[in-house]
């Protein structure tokens, strides 16, 4: 009997363990796969992060567009902000199912969109306006600041109609066809400065000035990374004191190693603490390219967040802006791609691996005298092994792969301790 209660506990614990704690009250991405016409519209809810945004809340009406009437808009190849834009005006911020379209008060009504609700839309615009129309039509359009604008077309022609009902919680969600993208200028005008992201310049102003400096002397590489700020970016800066005591061997590297390490430090992918936190696994980095990997192993214990190649682990130990589509995050080593430095060199005893490859120019720096204590950042001195302590098996002659492997095994290894933990105290 007290075993079973143990058992159940036990359960329980590893239940709340092992499932992360969300609060999303939808899954709309799970609700539009249900509608294989739909795909195209699903697809940029998530592309354009709406997706979470929506499943956040609470009261909610998706206005879904059909493949077919979405191509009008994928048809303009605009940039992921602007579709992001046009597509949160299709998110209505109340409940309005079949039912309730056809008995609008007064025949007319004014629904608050996510658009006008993320500060985006500029006065009046960011507004649907729903008018229930002859013969039982319902129609909407998206309200214009027209008056600014000297335009004639203040009065929305509501040709976008609804036809049917996809999914309808009441009062909680409602999925509803209509037949058109809701046309506005406002959402499409190119938006200004907001993804604009000076990723230096908040670097520098944090505790990375030496990497910024370094990246800003190699327009190429700054380049990739400023293109990926619209899409969705996360950097690893280095800290100042990491980057200064790296800085002897960057200056022996070749113009081409030098770019792959700055890109090295660049996902072209928005990643919130959250989510580094909970994915565990292999890494494609801005200096991906075929097959030089360049990929790096993410790990995490508790709150602790690990960057790991075969030459260094560093750890995330700050936050300088995470804010979808651009993450910053500082780390307390530079990143060392295995592509460029090798495992370290510890003993004089050759290393099977790299004799296998022709030595360039950049590895000469294995041959330099052991770095100086207080550069705990060069991996390939010994002074760097103790520190380096829990991961001995850096030196062992596993694949970057396998490290997402060992991190599941240790994350089980974790369950399985505080198991017996609480069983010890059961007992
Ligand atoms: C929503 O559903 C999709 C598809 O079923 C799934 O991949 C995704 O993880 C779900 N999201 C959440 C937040 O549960
Ligand atoms: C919605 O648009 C129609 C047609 O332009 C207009 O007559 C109506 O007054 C508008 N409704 C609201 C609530 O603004
Ligand atoms: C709907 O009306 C707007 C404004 O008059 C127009 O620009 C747009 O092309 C129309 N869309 C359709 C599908 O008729
Ligand atoms: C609607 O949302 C409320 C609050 O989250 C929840 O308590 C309720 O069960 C939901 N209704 C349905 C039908 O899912
Ligand atoms: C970014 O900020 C830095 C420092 O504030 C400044 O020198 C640089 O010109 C800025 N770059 C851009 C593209 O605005
Ligand atoms: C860089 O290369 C020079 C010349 O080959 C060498 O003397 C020096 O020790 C190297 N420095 C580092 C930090 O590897």
């Amino acid at each position: 009997m007290q075993k079973a209660i143990v058992l159940g506990a036990l359960l329980l614990l590893l239940t709340l363990t092992l499932t992360p704690t969300t609060t999303h009250a939808h899954n709309i991405t799970k609700i539009l796969a249900k509608f294989p016409d739909f795909s195209s519209f699903n697809h940029y809810l998530t592309t354009t992060h709406l997706a979470p945004e929506i499943n956040t809340r609470q009261t909610i009406t998706v206005l879904a567009i059909d493949n077919a009437a979405m191509a009008s808009l994928t048809s303009k190849h605009l940039p992921i902000s602007t579709l992001k834009n046009i597509l949160s005006l299709h998110v209505l911020l109340d409940y309005f199912g079949a039912k309730k379209l056809h008995q609008i008060t007064d025949g007319s009504a004014l629904a608050a969109t996510m658009y006008q609700a993320t500060g985006s839309a500029p006065g009046t615009a960011g507004f649907v306006n729903i008018t229930d129309l002859k013969g039982g039509k319902v129609g909407f359009a998206a309200t214009n600041p027209a008056s600014d604008e000297g335009d004639s077309d203040s009065t929305p022609s509501l040709n976008s109609t609804f036809i049917k009902s996809l999914k309808e919680i009441p009062y909680n969600i409602s999925v509803i066809q209509i037949s058109h993208i809701l046309s506005s200028p406002t959402a499409e005008a190119p938006s200004p400065a907001p993804e604009a992201t000076n990723i230096t310049g908040i670097m520098s102003a944090h505790g990375c000035k030496e990497f910024a400096d370094t990246l800003t002397s190699f327009p190429d590489a700054l380049e990739v990374f400023t293109t990926n700020t619209e899409g969705g970016l996360t950097v690893f800066c280095p800290s100042d004191d990491a980057f200064k005591g790296f800085l002897p061997n960057f200056k022996n590297l070749t113009k081409e190693e030098k770019n792959s390490l700055l890109l090295f430090h660049g996902i072209p992918v928005y990643n919130s603490m959250a989510l580094l936190k909970t994915s565990n696994g292999v890494m494609n980095t801005l200096a991906t390219d075929g097959k030089n990997k360049f990929d790096f192993t993410v790990q995490n214990a508790g709150q602790k967040v690990t960057l790991k190649t075969k030459a260094v682990t560093a750890t995330i130990t700050a936050t300088l802006l995470d804010e979808d589509p651009v993450a910053i995050y500082t780390i307390d080593k530079v990143l060392k791609p295995s592509e460029i430095f090798k495992k370290p060199e510890i003993s004089p005893a050759p290393a099977p691996a790299p004799e296998a490859e022709a030595p360039s120019k950049g590895k000469r720096h294995h041959k330099s005298p052991p770095a100086p204590p207080s550069e705990d950042d060069s991996a390939d001195s010994p002074a760097d092994s103790p520190a380096d302590g829990p991961n001995a098996d850096d030196s062992t002659a596993d694949d970057s792969s396998d490290g997402g492997e060992r991190v599941k095994k240790g994350f089980w290894m974790v369950g399985v301790v505080s198991v017996v933990g609480v069983w010890s105290m059961w007992i």
